[in-house]
């Protein structure tokens, strides 16, 4: 199943996801949350498919929602595409590798910590600049990343919302491995491959255990984040600070 920014392969047990709209660096529209929604829900239902690649088309892994999204057709509730998409990726039970070159920004950089194997390029840059745009951290992130980096690291990325490298990124564990631009995927295939030979059971039995302890209280966290989320993109000033990031554009 694909549409025009959003490409599904499936080879040998490896189903790639590719979110396609390098002009806006892979900004996700609801139309694309909605595809790999289902582009997800179909690969968890497909016994042929043993794991899920997610990556993004021309260089960048993925800038974040759509800016322009949030101002003329925000999300409003729970049943909205994006949290159809991050509620199907917190509970996804086969394995999901990442595959990150360039930018990994806001949802694309939160969507990384509900992955089981992230691979980067040394270029890769990170950010969470939820703050900088008068919103709050969404995805589980402000449960899962205290979790992995501890409370001050977590204030420092969610807080400050300044980018890190992809060194900095290994360091604090949010990447597996950095494999040189250009080799990227095909080391993240490299890595399905191994996993899609293993038996399945004993995979996704083996990732459930190593995500069961946090499922509960983190869907739990993830309603909590949804709806402020929701309720400051109604608000004037995060509308304002939105609004900034085109003005600086131009
Ligand atoms: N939504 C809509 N458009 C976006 C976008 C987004 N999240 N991210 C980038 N774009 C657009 C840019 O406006 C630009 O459009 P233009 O060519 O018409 O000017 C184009 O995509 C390329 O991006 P650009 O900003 O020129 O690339 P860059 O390498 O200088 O910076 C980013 C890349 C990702 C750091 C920067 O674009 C950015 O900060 N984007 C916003 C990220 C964000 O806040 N996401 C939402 C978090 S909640």
């Amino acid at each position: 199943m694909s549409t025009n920014t959003l490409i599904t392969q499936i080879n040998q047990g490896i189903c790639e996801i590719v979110m396609n709209r390098p002009e806006r660096k892979n900004a996700l529209t609801a139309e694309m949350y909605a595809a790999i929604a289902s582009a997800l829900e179909l690969a968890e239902r497909d016994d042929s498919v043993k794991v899920v690649i997610l990556r993004g088309e021309g260089g960048n892994f993925s800038s974040g929602n759509d800016l322009t999204d949030f101002l003329q057709s925000p999300p409003t509730g729970e049943q909205d595409p994006v949290f159809r998409f991050l509620r199907g990726l917190a509970k996804f039970p086969k394995p999901v590798i990442a595959a990150v070159e360039g930018v990994a920004v806001g949802v694309g950089m939160t969507m990384l910590f509900h992955c089981d194997l992230v691979y980067a390029t040394p270029d890769a840059k990170f950010q969470l600049p939820f703050t900088n745009l008068g919103l709050v951290p969404e995805a589980g992130s402000s449960y899962l990343l205290p979790r992995s980096v501890g409370h001050l690291k977590a204030s420092e990325l969610c807080l400050l919302g300044e980018a890190i490298d992809a060194a900095e990124a290994l360091r604090l564990n949010l990447v597996n491995q950095l494999v040189d631009k250009g080799e990227v995927l095909e080391h993240a295939r490299k890595k399905a491959r191994a996993l899609a030979e293993k038996p399945s059971f004993a995979i996704q039995q083996t990732k459930a255990l190593l995500k069961d302890t946090a499922e509960t209280t983190l869907i739990a966290q993830m309603k909590k984040e949804e709806t402020l989320f929701l309720k400051l993109l109604k608000s004037e000033e995060t509308i304002a600070f939105i609004k900034g990031f085109f003005a600086r554009k131009r």
